[in-house]
């Protein structure tokens, strides 16, 4: 009989990447994917544990969907709830205790073993499974990625490393993650031989300190990300390479060269500093300086004038001044983000931030992340203006709202809009900026792109 799979992604790209392949190991048993809860026979949600908003918000939607299997049973109907992902991870035997009709709690390295656990909770017997083996979970990526009959978009995800060990005092990765792990280079050049036969223009390289890098290569010696990126960008088929999340502390030389040197390698870079007080990055264990964040700039402007900038940052860090948060904005204003994220700070039971005495008011949090989110806004707008007028190659890779309408991204990570489109789904366009808005663009395609970037700058 065949079955259906709702699954609901919360927080980062990692967990957008670790729900297709939960749903890539249930096709074999029978389970498609739906879009709708009310009709699923599995529901899981894959979680993430960041702020505690993202937390609240997997307990609310429980309630939800407790409901709703009640509703299933009434009409003689069977609905199995799991919960992955981070919040799995941090909370485990808890969930069971404040939800006890979730039948599987599984941490971020286990999902492979998803069938196993329904198997599980099918017999009535629920399972909670928090090992801690990314390696297991690597070699299973391996296998997926030699499957032929996946569906991919243009532009797909590699998983390259999990895991931090940086310990940021405010942060739960290291804990929900673990320690730092990358994947072997053989595996991920596979990996990405695979989705370019399968017509995948774009692959994106994905850690939580991906920058971090170091998997085997041949010969036995570490790679590099950047040594990595240059293999990447042999394949065939593969026209952009990008890869987030950065740490400035592993931005290194060879790196910052890569981007002048890689046509293929996307002018965008996500790396967060957090903050623009040296005070509070020192808090923070950040291990660095503003200035060291602000030459790391200079030196990618240096190697590739026009890549756009990107960062996260957090306001109402315990102990944070007025001060304090006028050099965060003083860096805002110094580097002129292309687009950022910005959040109040949120107390994780088990980081040290946690128990500091110096906690911030939830008001004061309130104006300086309505301040700083401004001055980002205009900030954006301000890039976004800028390319009205410039012509450059867009991915195309998604149909819009609008009959003839196609939606792709700019090399800056901009979203653009295209109308008129004809049949140009799925390929590179060159494509003529008309409007700008605060975070989209509109344009007119001019021609099928070449692919050389140079040409754009
Ligand atoms: N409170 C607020 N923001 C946080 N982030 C991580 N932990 C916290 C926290 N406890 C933010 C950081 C990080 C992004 C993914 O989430 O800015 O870069
Ligand atoms: Fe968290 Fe990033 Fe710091 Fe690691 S480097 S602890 S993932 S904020």
């Amino acid at each position: 009989m065949p079955k259906k799979i709702y699954i609901k992604t919360y927080g980062c790209q990692m967990n957008v990447y670790d729900s297709a392949r939960m749903a890539d190991t249930m096709a074999p048993f029978g389970y498609s994917e739906t879009d709708s809860p009310e009709d699923a026979d599995l529901v899981v949600l894959n979680t993430c544990h960041i702020r505690e908003k993202a937390e609240e918000k997997v307990y609310s939607d429980l309630g939800r969907l407790q409901r709703l299997r009640q509703t299933r049973r009434q009409a003689g109907g069977k609905m199995l709830i799991a919960v992955g992902g981070c919040v799995g991870q941090a909370e485990g035997e808890e969930i069971t205790r404040r939800a006890p009709y979730v039948d599987m709690v599984f941490g971020s390295q286990n999902y492979h073993e998803l069938p196993t656990m329904v198997a599980s909770a099918l017999q009535g017997m629920p399972s909670v499974n928090l090992d801690f083996a990314p390696e297991a979970k690597f070699d299973f990526l391996l296998e997926q990625s030699a499957k032929p009959d996946g569906t991919f978009g243009k532009s797909e995800f590699i998983t390259i490393q999990e895991g931090c060990d940086k310990f940021c005092t405010f942060c739960v990765v290291p804990y929900t993650r673990g320690a730092e792990l990358s994947r072997k280079a053989k595996d991920i050049l596979a990996e990405a031989k695979n989705l370019a036969a399968h017509g995948v223009v774009e692959i994106t390289l994905l850690g939580q300190n991906v920058n971090a890098y170091h998997g085997e290569g041949q010969g036995g010696k570490d790679w590099t990300l950047a040594r990595l990126i240059r293999a990447l960008a042999e394949i065939e088929g593969i026209e952009r390479i990008r890869y987030m999340t950065s740490h400035p502390r592993d931005m290194d030389d060879d790196l910052i060269a890569a981007h002048a040197e890689v046509e293929k390698l996307m002018p965008f870079l996500h790396l967060p500093i957090q903050s623009g007080s040296n005070t509070i990055l020192s808090k923070m264990n950040r291990r660095h300086k503003a200035v060291f964040y602000l030459e790391i700039i200079e030196k990618l402007r240096k190697a590739r004038p026009d890549i756009a900038l990107s960062s996260d940052f957090i306001v109402g860090f315990p102990g944070e001044s007025d001060i304090d948060f006028a050099a965060t904005l003083r860096l805002v204003e110094a580097v002129g983000y292309a687009q950022a994220y910005s959040f109040k700070y949120s107390p994780r039971p088990g980081t040290p931030a946690a128990n500091d005495d110096q906690q911030v008011e939830e008001q004061v949090k309130d104006a300086r992340l309505q301040e700083l989110q401004a001055l980002l806004t205009r900030q954006q707008t301000l890039f976004n203006h800028a390319s009205i007028g410039r012509t450059m190659p867009v991915l195309l890779d998604r149909s819009g709202k609008y009959q003839g309408q196609l939606l792709g991204k700019s090399p800056y990570m901009q979203s653009v809009h295209v109308r008129d489109a004809g049949d140009m789904e799925g390929q590179i366009a060159e494509v003529t900026i008309t409007e700008a808005h605060a975070n989209s663009l509109t344009g007119v395609i001019t021609g099928q792109a070449e692919l050389n970037m140079r040409k754009f700058i």
